[in-house]
């Protein structure tokens, strides 16, 4: 019996059920109408956008303050020209640095003003705004940097500079070539090196340029790789972009920030296939590598000048290298290079005395006598029209109008 009246219980019950449901339901809604505006402005908390990280410019004065890089320190090459380069780091270093200026940008007076004031996200670059740093000792002069001004330098005189440790009249006379005589030592110690990148750095600062590209004396540079790579980027972006000779973060005492004890971890570009850095992040290295204080920086954490360059963008200013394998050194397997992409590079090498083989696969007009190096047959096939390229194929090309 009971199981009969089963369902029709059943059917009382859901009715009850329903109806204490909606009892309930007008409750809560009332309570909800009622509860709304306390709720909002914790909702719209969570909406709010989070405040981005500033711990840079903090982190810069702080470490500052801790007197660890300090006041620049004025070493001998640098003693004389500091008030005025001083002052002109300092002002730009905050347009560059100061989150709350840069979205003033527009409104600078000054050079740049003009050119910052569109908000594409890349630049409209040209050769003239890339500051090429190529680092050599007197000794390579006639053998290597010779190579260098017939060839790439030869189409991007203006904006390259030679950094050597000796004065050559003769060579600047005869090729018209910036060379800067750093006085520093020629040895091919990690002081010297440094020293040299100290007044690359300097010298980059003061020429106003949006980027700072540094390559060694046994590179060839391929201009329209490099600057279609840079016009990727904006030079008031933190850009550090280079090639890693390891496969693995470098470690290193911290001596900087803290005692020496404690170790970091970073990557390093490696200065022998060139690296480049752009303004924005140039500046910010200021504290730590302008007037002299790279040398400072280097001797506290005993390591060579590209280490250090890796050390200050990395470890200090938490910005990180950009890996490409558009660079190349001579400590790479240049052979491996697939011919139908050298052109495409950015750096090339040779490998010099001990690796003469070491070249990249390339044929053109040049015997290997003729062209060890390689980067004479990489030169014709860039500017083909160059005098001294030999003239391979009659080119079908009409550059005015017929004459008889
Ligand atoms: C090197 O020394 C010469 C002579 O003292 C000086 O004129 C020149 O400016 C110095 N170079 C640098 C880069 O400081």
């Amino acid at each position: 019996m009971n199981l009969l009246h089963w369902p029709v219980r059943m059917h009382i019950a859901s009715v009850g059920v329903s109806k204490s449901c909606f009892v309930f339901s007008l409750v809560f809604c009332g309570l909800l109408l009622l509860f709304i505006p306390a709720l909002q402005p914790a909702v719209r908390q969570v909406d709010l956008p989070q405040p981005r990280r500033q711990i840079r410019p903090t982190q810069a004065v702080s470490l500052h303050h801790n007197g660890v890089p300090g006041v620049p320190e004025h070493t001998g090459e640098n003693e004389g020209k500091g008030a005025s380069i001083d002052s002109e780091i300092n002002r730009s270093y905050k347009q560059g640095v100061d989150p709350h200026r840069s979205q003033e940008r527009g409104t600078f007076p000054g050079r740049q003003s003009g050119k910052l004031s569109a908000s594409t996200s890349h630049d409209l670059l040209e050769l003239k705004d890339i500051f090429i740093a190529v680092k050599t000792t007197r000794k390579y002069h006639k053998s290597r940097l010779e190579l260098l001004i017939q060839t790439w330098v030869s189409q991007a005189k203006e904006q390259t500079f030679m950094f050597t440790d000796d004065e050559d009249n003769e060579l600047r006379m005869r090729t018209g070539v910036n060379i800067i005589n750093t006085n520093c030592s020629a040895a091919h110690t990690r002081q010297a090196l440094c020293c040299k990148m100290s007044v690359e750095y300097d010298k980059f600062i003061e020429s106003q340029k949006k980027w700072f590209c540094h390559v060694d004396d046994d590179n060839y540079v391929i201009l329209p790789s490099l600057l279609r790579l840079l016009s990727s980027y904006h030079h008031s972006q933190d850009v550090y972009l280079g090639r890693p000779s390891l496969d693995h973060p470098i470690e290193a005492a911290e001596r900087v920030k803290s005692d020496g004890s404690m170790s970091v971890q970073f990557w390093f570009a490696t200065g022998g296939a060139g690296f480049c850095i752009s303004r924005g992040l140039a500046l910010k290295m200021s504290p730590w590598a302008s007037l002299g204080n790279f040398i400072s920086t280097a001797e506290k954490i005993r390591l060579p000048d590209d280490c250090t360059i890796g050390y200050i963008i990395e470890a200090l200013l938490e910005v990180s290298l950009t890996h490409t394998r558009l660079f190349h050194s001579h400590l790479e397997n240049l052979q491996k290079l697939p011919t139908d992409s050298v052109l495409e590079q950015v750096t090339l090498s040779y490998g010099g005395f001990e690796n003469r083989r070491n070249i990249v696969g390339i044929v053109g007009g040049f015997s290997l006598a003729e062209d060890p190096t390689r980067f004479k047959t990489v030169h014709c096939l860039l500017y083909p029209d160059t005098d001294w390229c030999p003239k391979l194929k009659p080119r079908l090309k009409h550059t005015g109008p017929l004459q008889h």
